[in-house]
């Protein structure tokens, strides 16, 4: 590595390799660490992973500046350790740590004096100082005297092209002041507006609001949207109208569910942690409850559209439009897409799917179909019994879609509910 810094990047998925590509573009060397070896490879020959990074990125890269390894030994070199490992939640919805505690386990035993280590996967208020700091600390280090340990949490908006790495400003929390100046220096070199707070829990704190804030006005929304349809009031109209008001009202948009690693994953982690103090986040869980709920509610209006025309689901060919859980990108984790398809398949529909970013359906923990997607070509559209749009990706034709579909459940309001074959979800 011939640059004068080099951060070493731990976890290269969707968060992490962009940073890589900031890094490098400011001036870091940089080592990529993944466990993931068929990562670690496609780094290293050119190709990127994920749709929105292109290739031809990862294949310009010097090599004096970027090399991606899964050996934990190659960190040694380093002036900066950045995690960005998954932090999702176990079967029974509690905080798993693993993958932060493991890598961590890895880390420490190599870090040395003089040392950054930020940390950039979502927790709960806490972790950087209770499950991170301690296992530095096992090593002879002192954090806050030889291991400058921060929260730096990540607030990536994939498919997003006006919020760059650098443009999105950087909340930053240390664990104690000598680590937030350090954790500020560092991270100064390649983003535009560094916000230091006065902790780590304040930092993780943050990203959790940020969060919660979304997936409780997300649960508004759509709790809306239900009594809204109920009385025959187009819910999209009113929010459009009620985005007039020039203060104290943000617009968001309802839709068939959550999906995403962290909206629906990150207030768990609050709420986990708050039962540790005593306090229960009953707003948070009931948005939480309203969101998971979506999807069902969409099965349903599917059914109710179907009965309305003599059919049933049973044996209904339906094409689902989009798997990603947001439009435009590749990413269906968490996609509510997913629940619907399983709902539909356990009553009996014969299941299609189109989406341009996903061509075959990964199996998932708890959802698996043997699909890939087809083109939704006028013929396709015409031979459903149903089509519903999930996902609203700008890729799909949606006057073709209104043209040829005898019927549309639309959860995206994408198209007139006026049309006859539009029903609204
Ligand atoms: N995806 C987003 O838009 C987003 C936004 C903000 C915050 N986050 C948070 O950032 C963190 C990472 O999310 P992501 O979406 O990048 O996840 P991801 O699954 O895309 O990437 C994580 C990577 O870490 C690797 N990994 C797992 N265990 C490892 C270990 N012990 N050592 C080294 N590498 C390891 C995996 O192979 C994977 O490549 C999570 O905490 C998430 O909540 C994600």
């Amino acid at each position: 590595m011939a640059n004068s810094q080099t951060v070493a990047i731990v976890g290269l998925g969707y968060v992490g390799l962009p940073l890589v590509l900031q890094c490098i573009d400011s001036g870091l060397g940089v080592i990529g660490l993944d466990t993931d070896p068929t990562k670690v490879q496609a780094l290293n020959s050119g190709r990127s992973y994920l749709q929105h990074l292109d290739s031809e990125r990862i294949a310009r890269l010097p090599e004096r500046a970027f090399e991606a390894t899964g050996d934990y030994a190659r960190l040694t070199t380093v002036d900066a350790v950045i995690l960005c490992v998954p932090t999702p939640l176990d079967e029974q919805q509690t905080p798993d740590l693993s993958f932060l505690t493991s890598s961590m386990e890895a880390i420490a035993p190599r870090l040395r004096a003089g040392q950054l280590v930020a940390l950039e996967s979502t927790s709960y208020p806490g972790t950087t100082e209770e499950a991170v700091a301690p296992i530095i600390e096992r090593h002879e280090l002192v954090v806050g005297r030889d291991i400058a340990l921060v929260f730096c949490p990540e607030r990536a908006d994939p498919g997003n092209e006006q919020c760059t790495t650098r443009a999105i400003p950087k909340v930053l929390g240390g664990i104690t002041p000598f680590c937030r100046e350090r954790g500020i220096a560092f991270y100064e070199q390649m983003i535009d507006r560094v916000v230091p707070v006065s902790s780590a829990r304040a930092a993780e704190m943050t990203k959790l609001l940020e969060n919660i804030h979304r997936a409780v006005n997300i649960g508004l929304v759509n709790e809306m949207k239900v009594v809204a349809d109920a009385m025959a009031i187009d819910i999209h109209e009113v929010i459009t109208a009620a985005a007039t008001k020039p203060f104290g009202f943000t617009p968001y948009r309802p839709g068939p569910g959550l999906g995403g690693h962290c909206i629906p994953i990150d207030p768990f982690y609050l709420t986990w942690k708050a039962r540790a103090y005593g306090v229960d986040t009953r707003l948070t869980e009931v948005a939480g409850q309203i969101n998971h709920a979506m999807p069902l509610y969409v099965v349903d209006k599917i059914a109710a559209a179907l009965n309305d025309r003599y059919k049933a689901v049973r044996g209904s060919r339906i094409l689902i439009l989009g798997l990603a859980y947001k439009k435009n990108i590749d990413d269906m984790r968490e996609t509510p897409a997913a629940k619907i398809m399983s709902e539909l398949s356990k009553r009996g529909a014969e299941l299609a799917y189109s989406d341009p970013h996903i061509p075959t359906f990964a199996p998932m923990r708890a959802y698996q179909f043997d699909l890939s997607s087809i083109d939704a070509t006028p013929e396709h559209l015409a031979a459903q019994d149903c089509v519903v749009i999930v996902t609203d990706h700008d890729a799909f034709d949606y006057a073709a879609i209104a043209a040829n579909a005898d019927l549309v459940v639309d959860t995206r309001a994408r198209l007139s509910e006026h049309a006859p074959n539009v029903v609204r979800a």
